[in-house]
Order: C-alpha cells, then structure tokens, then sequence
C-alpha cells in the first residue's frame, strides 16, 4: 500500500469539498461574512444588517515560477474560536481596549499539481472584520517570491472616498481628496475611508505590517477595488521564507463618521509587547526647530546655526520654566551643509558640529531632568544609516538621550544599493530593524517619513509616534483648515501623528499657519500622539501668548477614555478625552473653512462638578485675517450641562473640565 507521507495524511483525514460555502457571524450578528470556495476561485462577501457592503471579492497571491494560490482549492477542514477579552494598553488613547471577535481558519489544500496547503483566517468583530492569508513549509514549498497579491474589496463603485495618491516623491504627506471609487484613477493609500450609498462608513486598511509590502489599493483590470502591494525595484512584491503570513486585511465598519474614530481593531489585531515596555514613557517637548521653518535659524552650519550648545541650554531652561518635559534637536550633527537632501549618503550620525557638545547638553539635560529628542536625518540613505544604526543608538544611550526623531526625507530609499520605496517589504524591514534596535537601548521613537501605521506600537510600545501625513510644515499656503477636519477620519485611523501642533506665531509672515491661534491648542486633543510637541519657539509661549501655553501645559498626552462628540469627514470634528492620570476631561474642536456654532452634551462626564477652562475663538476670528481673537474663561458645570461654542472659520476650542468635587 502507498505509504502516505503527513501532508498526505492530513488531506486524507478530511472530506474535500469542492463547493463550499460558510458564514462567520460578527458577536452582534449585524456583520456576517461568507467565505465562498467554488470552481472559480476563493472569494469572500460581507453584508451589514443584511446589506450587502462587499460583494463577491476575491482572494489570492500569485507567485514567481508557480502556479498562482487562487483557485482548485477544497476544504481540508475549518476552526472556529470566539474572543471576548479586554486588555490594557501601555499608552494611548483608551486605557482599555475590548477585543471581541468570531473567527474562522480554513485549512485549504489544492486539489491538483503540487496540492499545496494555504489558510485563510477571519476574524468578524462587531465593527469590522480581517483577514489573512498563512503560508505553511511544505515539502516542494520552502520560499517563495510573491509577483501579486490578488485581494479585492469589492465596494459600490459609486462610493464615495477620501484619497490620497501611492507612489507619489513626498510619501503620504498630500491633501485629501474626496472621489467616488469609480474615479480611482491610480493608487491610494490606506486607511482609505469609504462613504458607501448604503450610508456606511467603511476604512479599508491593514494590521501587523512586517516582512512585506505595504498593501496600497487600486481599481484593478476588473474596475475593482483591490490591494496593489508597493513592489521592490526589481517588480516583485516580497520575498519570504515559509512559515509566513500576510498582515491582517482591516476593514473598520460604522454607522457614522466619528463610529470610526474608535474603532480599535488595527490595535485588537496586533501581538501584546514582546518583553518589558515599562521604560516607556509619552512625553511632551519642545524642539530646536520651528525656528528653522521660520528662518531665525539653520540646520547648516554658520552664524544662524541653530543647534549650539548655548542655544540648547536655552532651550531647556526654557522647557523647564515651562513644565514640559523635553527638547528636540536637530541639526546638530554633520550633514547639514549645503543641499543636506543631497548628502545622505554621507550624513553622521555620531559626530556633532563644533559648536555643539553633546557631553555637555546631556549634562544639562539630565541635572534640569528634561529629557533630549535626538534626531537622524537619514534622507532614505538606508545603508548609510544602518552602517552606523547601532553605533548611533549607543551614543544616545551613553548621554542619556532615549528618545530619538529619524527622518526619511527623499522620494525613495536606498537599500541595498537600490531605489527602493519607503514602504516597500526592504523598507518595511528597515524601520522594523531600527524599531528592534531602538527598543534594545531603551529609545522610543517619533519617526518622520516612516512607513505607515499598522498597530504594531502595541507589541512595540517604544513606537511613540510618527509622521505620515502632511503636518504643520507644510501650513504656509499647503494646508487648507478642512484638512485636520479629514485627518481624524483618515491617516489618525492608523495611529498617533506628530502634527507639530502649538504654533502660536500664526501670522509669521515665512510660514503663516491657515488657522487661529485657539485651533492650535485643539489640536492637543483632537490629534491623538504619543509624544506631542508644543512647536513654536519658547519665547511665544513665555512673552507672547502665557495664558494660552496654560493649556498646553495642562493637557495630558496618554488618556483613559477617548469619546468623539461630532464629526463630519472634511467639515468638523470634535472629541472628548479623559486623563489617564487624573479625573480631569479635555475636549478639543475643529472646523474647516467655515465657521460654525455647535452645542456638546457633557453627559459623558462622571458624577460632580467640574470647572470647565474654554480657550475659543473671539468673535470676529478668522483664520485669514484674524487669528490672534482668543476668549479664555470659565464656568462650572456638571454631566447635566451642555456648551454652547462658537467656531470661527479655521478655528476650534480646546476645553479642560478639571474636577472641582
Ligand atoms: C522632515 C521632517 O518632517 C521635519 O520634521 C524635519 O525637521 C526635516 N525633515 C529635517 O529632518
């Protein structure tokens, strides 16, 4: 008789099916998704309150010098689990977080050629559902180079969605553009936010990026919306070692706009931290660098050379009087000369300039206790950086700095001697190897140009934050006041940004901010980040502005609760948040070019009194011609109370609800 070997064994065990179908329920049964297997291929199909959100969509990878793993599959066997747990978060925007999900693996094994084995794992939550694909070693089946992923997500085409462009020199830092999805003329970026006919708010993203390419979304041959993974230079999209498993395909499902805003699956769907995060620490700090934006200043060397040792000095006197607890510093090594966008290749990150000593500033640092924010401008000259990545890391750590700013400026990376993209899988890779060897030394990070986010903060909490999006650099003619109106809904789906907020020198004429001042000090609540940087120069929160720096001194960057008040995609959003140390609340508000009088509820406040610190928009306030107009007052009130607000156009209102009893 055949010896049957173990794989062999395992298809025998099970019936095959040809033709299969199963449903996997959401724990509310509102969701359900239909996992589909027939002659065609392998296909999925997700409807809301019985209406259909993705129809028939299909699922596969193609492969180098193999048959793609798409169709002739039958079901060896399925398993089912349901979670119902809640966990603790390190930092963030909820303290805990609940993780309630149907799930179910289906253990597929090809019917002809070299049978091979691929699982596909759902997971249906009560507002969205995931999946992935998991590859197994098998005997012919060790390493593979994936050439396509073939995932569709097959929405109405007449939804609409709110855009940015992949593959594009300046990363993800462009403006959001509202379209229907028939009009996706290129690729995008996720999160991608959907509005869909049916009246659902949709975000299609993904979880657990590692060890592949970011998954950007296109409309395919088809006219179907489908992932469109970022390539390597030489067209393929990874190269894996088996076993290997896509990251989680994310789809975030709400009744409304602000439904999304918590939707904390991304979060649910990544790994609890690998070892002991407790020297983590979110902070709030100030930098040597908005001065350069404006131009008092040079990164270069010379006369303006902004990162001196006695500027530094400065600086954190500065921060102490102010009760903030760091300084960011850049420009302070050798690189900077010149084109510094065209010295990457040779950029130091362990030699200061003569004017700086870092031996000395440490000193002052650690005696004032003021944390420093290193910084690596690596301009994407990847093997340049990691040439000297741990050795940079070391120096840090021996002056005490733990906490560092890399930067990726440039349109693509080199690697490995090539052009590679940002988020492709040697791109991905990187930032992973920089991540791991930050954790080692106890540095946490808030990376610019990184590669997007995907919730892996929570197995590496030292992931502080991160850029991604267009931020506060780009104000001076780039933003329009409709843009952080989006951002919540969108790039904040996927994770903390540093936006650079607290710019009190709005009408500074080099880079005139398209906001009013009290909007500055929404932003503290509206745009959640793990290290949130009060930007302006010291001197605007000392002499010009002290009454408003209060609530940037005030406001608390880790929270307990997180709970969105209103919220319409590109129009208005407002949220309110509860200090994770404290019994304190904070709201923060924001409109778009409009003006606008709102009424909040404070029912989500706990049983008291408390007194409530406004900072809103005088009347008058504009963020075109008059965006100094700031009202700062007070009032009691307790949960029974609502505030009646007003928000000028391209302004907002920040609030602290300090407990009184
Ligand atoms: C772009 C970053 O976003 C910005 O914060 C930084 O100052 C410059 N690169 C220089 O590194």
């Amino acid at each position: 008789m055949h010896k049957r070997n173990f794989w062999d064994n395992l298809r025998y065990l099970f019936r095959r099916q040809k033709n299969f179908e199963y449903s996997v329920p959401s724990p509310s049964e509102r969701l359900v998704l239909k996992f589909i297997i027939d002659q065609s291929g392998l296909f999925y199909e997700v409807k809301k309150d019985n209406k259909t959100l993705f129809r028939r969509s299909r699922l596969g990878l193609k492969l180098k010098d193999e048959t793609p793993l798409e169709k002739n599959f039958s079901l060896v066997r399925l398993r089912n689990k349901s979670e119902n747990e809640t966990w603790e978060t390190a930092w963030g925007e909820e303290k805990e977080i609940v993780n309630h999900y149907n799930e179910t693996a289906f253990y597929l094994a090809e019917t002809s050629g070299k049978k091979r084995l691929l699982t596909l794992r759902f997971r249906v939550f009560n507002d969205g559902f995931a999946f992935r694909y998991e590859i197994q070693p098998q005997p012919e089946f060790q390493k593979l180079i994936i050439t396509d992923e073939e995932t569709e997500f097959n929405v109405d085409y007449n939804s609409y969605a709110w855009q940015i462009p992949a593959f594009e020199p300046d990363r993800y830092e462009y403006n959001y553009e509202k379209t229907n999805v028939y009009n996706l003329k290129k690729p995008v970026h996720t999160p991608l936010t959907l509005l869909s006919p049916t009246g659902d708010y949709l975000s299609i993203h993904e979880a657990a990026l590692y060890d592949y390419g970011e998954m950007t979304l296109k409309l395919n041959e088809k006219n179907v919306l489908a992932a469109d993974i970022a390539p390597l230079s030489d067209g393929a999209k990874a190269y894996v070692s088996l076993p290997w498993q896509t990251p989680w395909r994310l789809v975030m499902v709400a009744d409304s706009a602000i439904g999304l805003t918590t939707n904390r699956i991304m979060l649910n769907l990544n790994d609890p931290p690998r070892g002991d995060f407790s020297w983590v620490k979110p902070l709030k700090f100030i930098g040597i660098w908005w001065a350069m934006y404006v131009g008092e200043w040079t990164w270069a060397s010379g006369e303006r050379h902004g990162a001196t040792t006695a500027h530094a000095k400065e600086y954190i006197d500065a921060a102490k009087r102010l009760g903030v607890d760091g300084l960011l510093i850049e420009g302070w090594n050798n690189g900077w000369d010149g084109d510094w966008l065209k010295n990457g290749a040779t950029s130091d990150f362990i030699h200061p300039q003569p004017d700086f000593n870092l031996d000395e500033v440490a000193e002052y640092a650690k005696n004032n206790h003021i944390e420093l924010i290193g910084h690596h401008e690596t301009v994407g000259f990847v093997d340049n950086y990691e040439r000297q990545l741990e050795a940079a890391y070391q120096y840090y750590a021996k002056h005490h700095v733990r906490y560092v700013k890399p930067g990726y400026a440039g349109s693509m990376m080199v690697i490995q001697g090539r052009r590679e993209w940002h988020h492709s899988q040697l791109g991905v890779k990187h930032y992973q190897k920089a991540l791991e060897l930050a954790a080692k030394y106890h540095i946490s990070l808030d990376v610019h140009e990184p590669i997007k986010g995907t919730g892996i903060e929570r197995t590496w909490p030292n992931l502080l934050t991160r850029e991604g999006a267009r931020g506060q650099e780009y104000e001076g003619g780039a933003l329009d006041p409709s843009h952080a109106c989006i951002l919540p809904f969108t790039r904040l789906l996927s994770g903390g940004m540093d936006y650079t907020s607290g710019i009190f020198d709005v009408t500074n004429q080099n880079k005139r901010m398209a906001t009013t001042l009290a909007r500055q000090l929404a932003y503290y609540v509206t745009i959640f980040s793990g290290m949130q940087m009060a930007a302006d120069r010291p001197r605007f929160y000392e002499e010009v502005n002290k009454p408003a720096f209060k609530f940037i001194h005030d406001v608390p960057v880790s929270w307990a609760k997180t709970v969105p008040l209103l919220g319409e995609i590109g129009v208005s959003y407002a949220v309110a948040r509860k200090d994770r140390d404290s019994e304190d609340w904070y709201i923060g508000g924001v409109t778009n070019g409009d003006g606008r009088r709102v009424r909040l509820s404070l029912d989500f406040l706990d049983t008291g009194g408390y007194t409530a610190e406004i900072y809103r928009d005088g009347d008058g306030a504009h963020y075109r011609d008059n965006q100094l107009s700031l009202i700062i007052e007070s009032r009691a009130v307790t949960k029974n109370d609502f505030l009646d607000l007003y928000m000028a156009p391209g302004g907002g209102f920040a609030i602290r609800l300090k407990k009184a009893y």
